[in-house]
């Protein structure tokens, strides 16, 4: 059977996109928000997209959006990471926390910033403990690529973490969702990959594009 997963911030850009597209391979998904009003509309106007045959999306505040699931995704601004990470910390004991946060700086969202604690994916797993398995993913997918669940996306997934067999569900999250994953290592190299996102952004300002993204070479695509 497979896991459910709720997104805490699934109300964005990020999440909302995440969602939709794990809701169309057959994956329960519960959206989560500050606001269950705001949580229900987003469930709603992604389940406009659903073909009747597909699980529908429920909408739920981030506390019982939490509580669903196994499987935890974790998208907000950097500003609100820690916060909403301390304010579920009692509830996510035993679950995998999937952290999309980047640790941009905005405005300049263009430039690398590193927090206090190296990666936004660290900081997750210090404040959380040992009882939650951080995996840090899909930091470098723009959310312009994730609107449409049809479109397979040209783009890999670095995906790291300290449980090898974390990683290795989420790799099999991230192919559900139409993308490439691939096992890039240690936490510790959340710093790296979460640096990678402004980069990034820096090459859609300067080639005028929306969706740059990356491509790992040498990997043989049928054995990883
Ligand atoms: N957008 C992208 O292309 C992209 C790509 C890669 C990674 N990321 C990363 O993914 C994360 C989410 O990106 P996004 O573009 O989806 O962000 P967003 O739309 O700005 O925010 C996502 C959700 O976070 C919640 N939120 C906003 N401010 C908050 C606060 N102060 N406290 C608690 N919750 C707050 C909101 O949900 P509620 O109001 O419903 O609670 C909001 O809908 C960010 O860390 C971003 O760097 C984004």
């Amino acid at each position: 059977m497979l896991p459910s997963i709720s997104i805490i911030g699934g109300t964005g850009a990020e999440g909302s996109g995440l969602a939709l597209r794990w809701a169309y391979s057959g994956y329960q998904v519960t959206i989560g928000s500050r606001t269950l009003d705001k949580a229900l509309e987003k469930a709603a106007e992604l389940n406009i997209k659903m073909p009747d045959t597909k699980p529908q999306l429920v909408g739920e505040d981030n506390l019982t959006a939490v509580k669903a699931s196994q499987i935890v995704v974790l998208t907000v601004p950097y500003s609100a990471h820690r916060e909403t990470l301390l304010d579920l910390k009692e509830n996510l004991r035993g679950k995998i926390l999937i952290d999309v946060t980047v640790p941009l700086m905005p405005p300049k969202v263009d430039q690398v910033h590193i927090p206090a604690g190296g990666a936004a994916g660290l900081e997750a797993q210090e404040i959380l403990g040992s009882d939650v398995k951080v995996v840090s993913a899909f930091q470098n997918i723009s959310a312009a690529h994730l609107q449409d669940p049809e479109m397979n996306i040209d783009c890999d997934v670095l995906v790291c973490g300290n449980d090898s067999s974390a990683c290795e569900e989420v790799i099999d999250l991230v192919e559900a969702a139409g993308m490439s994953g691939i096992h890039a290592g240690l936490l510790v190299n959340a710093i790296a990959i979460e640096s990678l996102t402004p980069v990034l952004i820096s090459l859609n300002k300067l080639y005028k594009i929306r969706d740059a993204g990356i491509r790992v070479t040498g990997i043989s695509r049928t054995e990883k």
